[in-house]
């Protein structure tokens, strides 16, 4: 049986979830947030080490302002509600991507990695501000500075994912089969599960299942 310890997740399909309810994409949001909060509790028991969550991405800054906004104001919330009680848990938390937020934003997700990183059960990584071809673009500038030979190692250790394994799975939900510009160098070799579920609609079970399914896969990593 394959083990797992990286799972990395697209979380899509809450605008179109809120309107489909009749409501916001606001409203999706918000709803998808409590998708989140049950695929962390479930992580939590299935003893995965690292998660890894797409948030917000570079390209997420052309929506309409009061989206953007709504979206960090729940991300504040979130953290300010959950920290403490992840920190009790065992959970560290650790942003990928450019922190350029409010001053508010950048203190509060600071104080929450710096709080929680000694932390060694669940790893979870908010994918925010975040795109892939710039992070490959910004390790081989940091490689050039260093004066490093460029090679798979180099450019591996001087990503944001530095320290720990590839996901073993990607899952995107919301229907839409593409990469979006995430973790394009870590997902090589990962099994990828596109869901046809919006991700508000997305629940443990659905995730048991791509678990389970995923642990019977050959993985055979260009072998035979
Ligand atoms: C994609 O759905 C989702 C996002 C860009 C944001 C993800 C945010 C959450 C799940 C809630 C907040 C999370 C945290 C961790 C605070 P979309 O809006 O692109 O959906 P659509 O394809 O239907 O428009």
């Amino acid at each position: 049986m394959n083990p797992i310890k990286h799972v990395a997740i697209i979380m899509d399909g809450n605008g179109r979830w809120g309107i489909n309810k009749k409501r916001s994409r606001n409203f999706g949001h918000k709803q998808g947030l409590k998708t989140v909060e049950k695929i962390i509790i479930e992580s939590l028991k299935k003893n995965i080490k690292f998660l890894t969550l797409f948030a917000f991405s570079t390209e997420n800054w052309k929506r309409p302002k009061s989206e953007i906004k709504f979206l960090f104001s729940l991300l504040e919330d979130f953290l300010v509600k959950n920290i403490k009680d992840f920190n009790k848990k065992k959970i560290k938390l650790s942003v990928i991507g450019k922190k350029k937020f409010s001053k508010k934003l950048n203190k509060l997700l600071k104080e929450s990695e710096k709080l929680t990183s000694k932390n060694n059960k669940l790893q979870i990584n908010l994918a925010l501000n975040y795109g892939s071809k710039s992070e490959i673009v910004n390790a081989f500038m940091v490689i050039k500075k260093k004066g490093l030979k460029i090679s798979e190692k180099t450019i591996s250790r001087n990503l944001y994912t530095s320290d720990i394994p590839d996901p073993d799975i990607l899952i995107r939900t919301g229907n839409t089969n593409r990469l979006s510009n995430f973790l394009l160098w870590q997902l090589a070799y990962s099994e990828i599960f596109f869901e046809k579920k919006l991700w508000p609609d997305f629940n443990k079970n659905d995730y048991n299942r791509i678990i389970n399914n995923y642990k019977k896969i050959k993985r055979n990593f260009g072998n035979i």
